[in-house]
C-alpha cells in the first residue's frame, strides 16, 4: 500500500509555472501546496544518472529541509536513433539561454549524421517522486510516445514540443493548446501527456479520491 500524502506539501521546485500546475492538480485533494523557493529551500545539485533519481534528490533534500512531505519531478525527451540523448540533459541542450531552436536543429542534425532511418521515434518522460522526513519514498512514472518531425511545427508549447507527434494523432504538442496536452479527464481515461499520465498514478496510489 502506497503512503497517503495528507496536509501540507512542499513542491520541491523553484519554476512557477510548474508550481502553478501542481497547486492546480492538488487542490481538488485539498493538498496544500507550498513551493520551496517560498520556504527559502536550497536547491540541491542534480548528479543522478536517471530521470527517477534526480527527481528522488529533490524531494528527498526539500522533506529534510522542511521536515515536510515533499513532491518533485523530472522530465525529458528521449530519442531512440540518439541512444536516449537529451535525456537528462534535455534542458542543458538548450543552453543558459534556453534556446529550444537550436537544441531541436541539434536533435535533427544528430539524427542525419547518424543516418537515422524514419520514422524517428521518440518519448516524453516524467519521474514524480514523494518523500517524507522519516524516509519513506514513493516513485511514479509516466510516458508518451510518438515521432519527431522536422521542421518544429506550433508555437503554443514550450521545450521541444513542436517536434514531437504523439502516437495517433495528427498535431504536434506544439499545435495543441495545454489542456489538451496536460488535461487529466474526468471519465478516469488515460491522459496524453507524460506529466499527466504520472499524475494520474500517483492519485491513484496517494491521493484520497
Ligand atoms: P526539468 O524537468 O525541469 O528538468 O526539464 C526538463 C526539460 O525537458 C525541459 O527543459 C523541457 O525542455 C523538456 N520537457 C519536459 N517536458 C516537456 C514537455 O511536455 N514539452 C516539451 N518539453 C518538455
Amino acid at each position: 500500500m502506497a503512503r497517503r500524502i495528507e496536509g501540507r506539501l512542499v513542491i520541491a521546485t523553484h519554476n512557477a509555472g510548474k508550481l502553478w500546475e501542481m497547486r492546480e492538480l492538488l487542490a481538488p485533494y485539498g493538498v496544500d501546496a507550498v513551493s520551496a523557493g517560498e520556504l527559502g529551500l536550497p536547491e540541491p545539485e542534480e548528479t543522478g544518472t536517471t530521470f527517477a533519481a534526480n527527481a528522488l534528490i529533490k524531494a528527498q533534500a526539500a522533506a529534510r529541509a522542511a521536515n515536510l512531505p515533499a513532491f518533485a519531478d523530472d522530465s525529458g525527451l528521449c530519442v531512440a536513433a540518439l541512444g536516449g540523448a537529451p535525456g537528462i540533459y534535455s534542458a542543458r541542450w538548450a543552453g543558459e539561454q534556453r534556446d529550444f531552436a537550436a537544441a531541436m536543429a541539434r536533435i535533427e542534425r544528430e539524427l542525419q549524421a547518424a543516418g537515422a532511418r524514419q520514422p524517428w521515434r521518440a518519448y516524453f518522460i516524467s519521474a514524480l517522486a514523494v518523500a517524507w522526513p522519516d524516509g519513506h519514498t514513493e516513485e511514479f512514472e509516466g510516458r508518451v510516445d510518438g515521432d519527431l518531425v522536422f521542421p518544429p511545427r506550433g508555437a503554443k508549447g514550450f521545450g521541444y514540443d513542436p517536434i514531437f507527434l504523439p502516437d495517433g494523432l495528427a498535431k504536434t504538442f506544439g499545435e495543441m493548446m495545454s489542456v489538451e496536452k496536460h488535461a487529466i479527464p474526468a471519465d478516469g481515461s488515460r491522459a496524453l501527456s507524460h506529466r499527466a499520465r504520472a499524475f494520474q498514478a500517483l492519485a491513484r496510489a496517494c491521493l484520497a479520491p
